[in-house]
Parts: structure tokens; C-alpha cells; sequence
């Protein structure tokens, strides 16, 4: 099949290289000229494992192209996928459509015979509905039909979750767009996962609704961590405890230091926004937003605990800074809140993150990026495991750290809590 990608963020990328990989040809298109000439070249605007070979191996086999011509695009392609950034609004909750509706805008023109127009993005409720119009303002109807195909990739694991969905959501009442669909979808699909196809707009808020609920559990074990901390139960015994409960389920049940990323704080804001239009009051998943903005005040308190109050030219390591590992993403990191806190508060701060140093960090004086972990550990006061990453697991922390008495607080619950007790370690983990 002919398909054109609009969009070469991480979501039109991955969709892009992942279809052309399945046998389509594939059309990137992109306004930033950069960005295009790079990804000719093979140079990967992100970090996302996996994806700079597909790119690679693609582009070289002829199915994979790249770019800044939409027009040349739209023409030569049956399927569009839309995949511009929805990001949040200035002062607002609500996301900003703006790039979504130039794009719609720009592409009506370029429309010369049935086109499937599919919206990856995430997109509040309703949106499909304005692009129907807008396009149908210049175009017959029988010239198109939008259809809401919401991604599910996790950043750092996209490739994967690309191949092998849970499922592959379709909102479409149209049966011939529904039919090009399946047809593009049937490699995955033969691999026995589940094709559903719903309404448009049920398509939309299933996108919202799942992240909203994703992160309301993961809000929900932190806060039943917190308890945990004060009653001396193990939050690890709870989670899987409460997660063999088929009901319930195991994922996304890790207590950690705040919920990140471009996704979660992002969608669950917008569906708020989105239900206050509809005049419904989504309490719980203000509850979520609530939680997770008071979870770094919850967490300093902690670390002002373990250094005894005494946060003034302490020593403290970051471990990982990025919002999760595998990704070089900073977006809404708690990292962000944590650091120039501490720094605030008179800590001086070392990080080391696989993915390099962080600008977000620059214009603080006594905030640092080293490059090995040995160096960041050294003279610490306080180690910070921040983020997961795999690099991280296995330390000798009594190798590593000259400082007499200086702890550990491990955010993710990476770190055995015997071992640490063995090796006298003062240790602190959440939740246990
Ligand atoms: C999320 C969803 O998981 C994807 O399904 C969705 O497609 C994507 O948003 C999106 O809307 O595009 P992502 O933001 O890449 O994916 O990251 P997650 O792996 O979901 O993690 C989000 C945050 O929750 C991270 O800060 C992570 O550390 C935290 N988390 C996750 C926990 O604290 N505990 C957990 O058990 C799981």
C-alpha cells in the first residue's frame, strides 16, 4: 500500500518505518528541512532503540522515503497519517491543534481521489469531526473519510509495541475506510491481535481514557506506598499481591518518584479540559493530576529526612534524570522539580544519565553532568537512583562511594534492601 506519514516526531517516525518495514512504501514528509536531510542520511532526530537500523535498512531497500513536499506526498499516497504534535496550550489544560489544523488545512488541496485521512495523534474528543468539516469545505465527501487510529507506543519500547499491540484500535463508521485499514493492519493482525473498530470519537477517548487510567494507577501506588512508608508493609508484596488479581493486573504498578513524559501529564490535563466543554466532572482523574504534582513535595520531604535536615552543601547524585530509561526524553521529568529544589535549597548536585547531559540543567551554577558513574558517586553524600536504566543495577556502591555514611535513595525500588542491609548501606527505598 501507498502511505504517507505526516509528521517525523517519534510517533510519524515509528509509524512510518514500522509500516515500510511490513512492505508498504512509505512517504515521510516533514516541514524541517534538517530533519529530513538528516533522516536521509540515517541520522535519527531521537533516541529510541531499534529505530536507526529499521530507518537505515528501509530508506536502502527503496520503501522508505523522506520528504518536505506534502503535496508530492498526498498525491502519491492512498493512506495519510497524520502525526503532529498536540501539545499542551499556553496557560490552559486544553491541547493546542494548531499544527494538527494546517496540516488538515494544506493537505484538502493536494486531495485528487479517495484518500484514507487517519489521525495518530493523540487528539481530543471530537477533532476528527472539525477535520471532516474543514476538509469538506473544498472536498466532496466521496473524496475522503477521516478515521481516528490512536498509537499505544511507549517511548524506549515503540518498535515493539509498534508489532505487537495489545490491540489496534479503528474509529470509523465508513466500511471501505475500515476495509483499507484492516487490509494495511492484516500482518499484525495475523499474529492474533485484537482489531477493533469503533466509532470515531470512541476511538478518541479510548486514546485519553487508557492514559488517564494508567496514570491514576500509577498515582494509586505511590499513594499506597506513602502508607506503606508509615506502617512499615512492603509495597512490593502489595502490588503483587494486587496484581495477580486478573481484575486488576500486574503493569503499572511499580511506585517510582512521579509519573513523566510527553504522554501522561500531557493527555490526562487535555481529557479534563475536554470533559469541562461536555460539562463533566472527571473527578478522579483530577485526583491523578493533583497527586502527582504533590508527589515531589512528598519526596523532598523524604530526602530532607535522610540528610537530616542538613541539605546545605551536601553531596547529592543524580542517577538517571530522564523520565524514564531508554529515552533521552526530559518532558515533564521529576527530575526537572527535584533538582533545582535541592539546588535551591544549597545541594550540590552531580548527574549522570546514559543519554548525555541535559540543557535544562545549564543555567544552575552548582548543578553538574558527569560522564562515568564512578565520578558521580565518589564524593556523594546522597545518591538519587532517579531513572531505571539497566546500567544502573548492578553497582558496587561500597566500590564506589569513598564518603563514610552516605545513603542511598533508590526512587525505582531497583536495589535489594537485605543486600544493602548487609553491606550496611544506609539504604531507602519507597514504599519499603
Ligand atoms: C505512554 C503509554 O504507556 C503509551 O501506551 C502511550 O502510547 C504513550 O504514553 C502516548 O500517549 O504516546 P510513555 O509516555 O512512553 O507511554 O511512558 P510509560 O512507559 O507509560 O511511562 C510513563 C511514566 O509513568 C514514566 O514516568 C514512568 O516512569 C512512570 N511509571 C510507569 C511508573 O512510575 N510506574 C509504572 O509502573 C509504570
Amino acid at each position: 500500500m501507498k502511505l504517507c506519514i505526516i509528521g517525523t516526531g517519534y510517533v510519524g517516525l515509528v509509524t512510518g518505518v514500522c509500516f515500510s518495514d511490513l512492505g508498504n512504501n512509505v512517504i515521510c514528509v516533514d516541514n524541517n528541512i534538517n530533519k529530513i536531510q538528516n533522516l536521509k542520511k540515517g541520522i535519527i532526530p531521537i533516541y529510541e532503540p531499534g529505530l536507526e537500523e529499521l530507518v537505515k535498512k528501509n530508506y536502502k531497500e527503496n520503501r522508505l522515503n523522506f520528504t518536505t513536499n506534502l503535496k508530492f506526498a498526498v498525491n502519491n499516497s492512498n493512506i495519510i497519517f497524520i502525526c503532529v504534535g498536540t501539545p499542551t496550550k499556553k496557560n490552559s489544560y486544553s491541547a493546542d491543534l494548531n499544527q494538527l489544523y494546517n496540516v488538515v488545512k494544506s493537505i484538502r488541496n493536494y486531495i485528487n481521489k479517495f484518500k484514507v485521512i487517519v489521525t495518530k495523534s493523540t487528539v481530543p474528543l471530537t477533532t476528527g469531526d472539525h477535520i471532516d468539516k474543514i476538509i469538506s469545505q473544498k472536498k466532496s465527501k466521496n473524496l475522503f473519510s477521516v478515521v481516528s487510529n490512536p498509537e499505544f507506543l511507549r517511548e524506549g519500547e515503540a518498535i515493539r509495541d509498534f508489532m505487537y499491540p495489545d490491540r489496534i484500535v479503528i474509529g470509523t463508521n465508513n466500511i471501505r475506510a475500515n476495509n483499507i485499514l484492516k487490509n494495511l493492519y492484516d500482518p499484525i493482525i495475523k499474529r492474533g491481535i485484537k482489531y477493533l473498530n469503533t466509532s470515531r470519537r470512541g476511538a478518541e477517548l479510548i486514546k485519553y481514557a487508557s492514559n488517564a487510567f494508567l496514570a491514576t494507577k500509577i498515582s494509586y501506588i505511590n499513594e499506597i506506598a506513602n502508607l506503606c512508608e508509615k506502617t512499615g508493609v512492603n509495597i512490593e508484596d502489595v502490588s503483587i499481591g494486587m496484581g495477580l488479581d486478573q481484575r486488576i493486573g500486574s503493569r503499572f504498578l511499580r511506585p517510582g518518584p512521579a509519573f513523566g513524559g510527553s504522554c501522561f501529564p500531557k493527555d490526562t490535563r487535555a481529557i479534563l479540559s475536554t470533559a469541562k466543554k461536555f460539562k463533566t466532572n472527571l473527578s478522579i482523574i483530577k485526583s491523578t493530576i493533583k497527586s502527582n504534582e504533590q508527589r515531589h513535595g512528598i519526596l523532598l520531604d523524604k530526602i530532607k529526612k535522610i540528610l537530616k535536615n542538613k541539605i546545605k552543601n551536601k553531596k547529592i547524585t543524580f542517577l538517571g534524570v530522564t523520565f524514564k530509561p531508554n529515552t533521552d526524553d526530559m518532558r515533564e521529568s521529576s527530575s526537572l522539580k527535584l533538582i533545582p529544589k535541592l539546588h535551591k535549597s544549597g545541594a550540590v548536585i552531580s548527574y549522570y544519565d546514559p543519554s548525555g547531559i541535559k540543557n535544562n540543567f545549564q543555567k544552575y551554577k552548582n548543578v553538574n553532568f558527569v560522564d562515568k558513574i564512578s565520578t558521580a558517586c565518589k564524593n556523594s553524600d546522597l545518591i538519587i537512583l532517579h531513572t531505571e536504566w539497566n546500567e544502573f543495577k548492578n553497582l558496587n556502591f561500597t566500590k564506589l562511594v569513598k564518603k563514610k555514611n552516605f545513603a542511598i535513595y533508590d526512587m525505582r525500588n531497583v536495589y535489594s534492601h537485605k543486600r544493602m542491609l548487609v553491606n550496611k548501606i544506609n539504604y531507602f527505598g519507597i514504599g519499603r
